[in-house]
């Protein structure tokens, strides 16, 4: 290749820093809601439903407060503030459940379809509970 050991040594170490760089920019948890993301549980085995669009712009809109959503348990008191870094659910909730914390997609349909079917009963306006209005084929 003709590079000296020096060179090359240089060249991984930039390689590093250029990984590092990038993990940094992306890596670290967000406090400022992102206008819509794309909810995708990484099942094991294939998909059975298309993943799920959130818009954050559509429930602040309706002033669905953040902590609604975001929690982080101490005791039985939910603890996160608007303003602190949030984790993602999957870091709590796995595919399996585990004490008292619910598995992904179960935590993710008692949360979204949950609230939408409160609503509901309570003669509000509410987002969708069938199913293919949130797993929305494109
Ligand atoms: C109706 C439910 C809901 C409400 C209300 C809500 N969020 Fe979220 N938020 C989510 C979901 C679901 C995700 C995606 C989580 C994931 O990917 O694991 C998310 C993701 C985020 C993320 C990105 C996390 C990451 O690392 O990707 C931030 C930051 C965030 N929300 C902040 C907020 C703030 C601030 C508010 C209040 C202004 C808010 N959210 C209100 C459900 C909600
Ligand atoms: C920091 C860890 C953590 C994160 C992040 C987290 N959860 Fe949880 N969640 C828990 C724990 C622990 C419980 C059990 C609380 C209890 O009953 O003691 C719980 C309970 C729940 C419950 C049942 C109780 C309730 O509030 O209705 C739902 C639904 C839920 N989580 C959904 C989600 C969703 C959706 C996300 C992402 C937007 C999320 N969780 C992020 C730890 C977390
Ligand atoms: C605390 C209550 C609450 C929670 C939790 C909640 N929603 Fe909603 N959702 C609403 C309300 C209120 C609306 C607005 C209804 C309207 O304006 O017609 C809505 C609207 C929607 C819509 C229709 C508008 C659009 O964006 O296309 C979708 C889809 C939706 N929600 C998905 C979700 C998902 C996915 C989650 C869980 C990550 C979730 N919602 C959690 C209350 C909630
Ligand atoms: C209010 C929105 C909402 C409704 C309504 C809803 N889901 Fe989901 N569902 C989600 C979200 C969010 C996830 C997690 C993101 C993902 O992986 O799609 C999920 C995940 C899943 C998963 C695991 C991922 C996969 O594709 O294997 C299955 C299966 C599923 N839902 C089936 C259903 C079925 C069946 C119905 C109707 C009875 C339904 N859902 C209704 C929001 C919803």
């Amino acid at each position: 290749m003709g590079l000296t050991t020096g060179c090359r040594l240089a060249y991984v170490a930039g390689l590093i820093l250029a990984v590092m760089g990038i993990l940094g920019a992306h890596g670290g948890s967000l406090t400022q809601a992102p206008a819509v993301s794309l909810l995708k549980i990484p099942v094991a085995g294939s998909r059975r439903k298309p993943p799920v669009k959130f818009s954050h712009r559509v429930h602040e809109a309706r002033r669905v407060a953040c902590t609604q959503c975001h929690h982080d348990f101490q005791g039985r008191r939910n603890v996160w503030q608007e303003g602190q870094p949030v984790a993602k659910c999957q870091t709590c909730h796995g595919l399996r459940p585990e004490a008292r914390r619910l598995d992904l997609k179960n935590a993710y349909h008692r949360q979204c379809k949950g609230c939408h079917l409160r609503l509901r009963q309570q003669g509000r306006q509410a987002g969708p509970i069938e199913c293919q209005a949130c797993h929305r084929p494109t």
